[in-house]
């Protein structure tokens, strides 16, 4: 790592040393002290309404870097107003071997890797080489610790939010071996209940996770997402649902996601996108990432931002298009308060960095302090 700088996920640790240990650099400071927020970090006379959640700024981090209680509240502190709990299994599940992040170099000049090119599939550099604007690979396997661990801290983590904050539990289904749709779709419902039981006032589903083989996400399912929702919606009741997409390439299958789950009430927002799956090499060309089953990876960061603005810019002319109420949360590639405004335009309701907050603490200090000079 660079200029002695740390983030608040360590990529040179493990993740098992992370949650144990985290998070660090400036984050560890912030835990440091007691207030929720300082004031200094709120806008005075702003909120906005997110799902019927009132947030002093609706910016945050997404689902990933922040593994447990002590991430989000350092992120509160910090001034990130939205703050997702990393994403949670109705068992425990192991980490994919280190390491899990290296940092990604794509060949065109502004370092964007673009959904469909032929660099996904030839193979994109990846070393240990981490510089600015940065893109990483992210190869955990959706690690999860077991409910009896994460449900007494996800609620100490909900009751940690400051005013105008707001704590997202993130969660997803697990495929084991011999499961069929039916007990596929009850481990969503089983996983959702657990999360209701923590107090939580809202929950986003993770759908862009693997689902039947090789790059095939859940989320390419819009009938099987439409199932699943229908029966995790009977189960949270009143409480907003979002739901976690991977890029969408075709207009018409993102229409059918949004019919078969905001069309049918049960679907509030979506947050997107995930990662980007790219073939990922080291100098010599060979697999980068150690291990079998790892040859590709998804890519985050700065080279995924104009797939994020894209997907962002789709959803909101189909919810335009549709007559549909449903809040968007923009996420990739942002790194700078021009990034969450390009968000904002697109359409976005909310805008989430995880990356680009990994690299720059201060984020959120430094988009909140463009708002007040802009005002002026
Ligand atoms: C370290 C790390 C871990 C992540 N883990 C999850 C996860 O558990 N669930 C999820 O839905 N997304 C996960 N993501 C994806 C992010 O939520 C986000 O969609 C993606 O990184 C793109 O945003 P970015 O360009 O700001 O990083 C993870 C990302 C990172 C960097």
């Amino acid at each position: 790592m660079s200029q002695g700088f740390a983030p608040f996920y360590d990529v040179n640790r493990t993740y098992e040393d992370n949650y144990l240990q985290g998070p660090f650099g400036a984050f560890a400071e912030a835990l440091k002290n007691d207030s929720a927020q300082p004031a200094r970090l709120q806008l005075s006379g702003q909120g906005e309404d997110v799902l019927g959640f009132h947030v002093n700024l609706p910016f945050g981090i997404p689902a990933g870097p922040l593994l447990n209680e002590r991430f989000t509240t350092a992120a509160f502190r910090m001034g990130f107003d939205l703050a997702v709990y990393k994403t949670v299994r109705s068992r425990a599940w192991g980490c994919n071997a280190f390491p899990n992040v290296l940092a990604v170099h794509p060949k065109r000049a502004d370092g964007s890797l673009v959904p469909g090119s032929a660099e996904l599939d030839e193979g994109v550099l990846a070393d240990t080489r981490f510089e600015l604007p940065i893109s990483i690979s992210n190869s955990f396997g959706v690690p999860s610790r077991d409910p009896d661990e994460w449900q007494p801290d996800m609620e100490k983590a909900i009751a940690a939010a400051g005013e105008d904050q707001l704590l997202v539990p993130s969660f997803q289904g697990s495929r084991v071996e011999g499961m069929d749709r039916k007990a596929y779709i009850a481990d969503h419902v089983t996983t959702a209940h657990l999360v209701t039981e923590t107090g939580a006032g809202l929950m986003e589903m993770n759908t862009s996770c693997p689902n039947e083989g090789h790059n095939r996400l859940l989320c390419h399912d819009p009938h099987l997402v439409g199932e699943i929702t229908e029966a995790v919606k009977n189960e949270i009741g009143d409480r907003p649902l979002i739901v976690k997409l991977a890029y969408i390439p075709d207009d018409a299958d993102l229409e059918t996601m949004v019919a078969e789950t905001v069309g049918h009430g049960t679907v509030q927002g979506f947050s997107t996108i995930n990662t980007i799956s790219a073939r990922l090499v080291d100098a010599n060309g060979n697999q980068a990432l150690p291990g079998a089953g790892r040859e590709r990876s998804g890519v985050c960061g700065n080279a995924i931002r104009g797939a994020g603005l894209d997907m962002v810019g789709r959803l909101s002319a189909i919810r335009e298009k549709l007559g549909l109420d449903f809040a968007i949360v923009g996420v990739g590639g942002v790194v700078s308060p021009d990034d969450y405004r390009a968000y904002r335009k697109a359409g976005a309701n909310a805008v989430m960095s995880a990356t680009g907050a990994m690299w720059n603490a201060n984020l959120a200090h430094e988009i909140k302090d463009e708002i007040k000079v802009t005002r002026r």
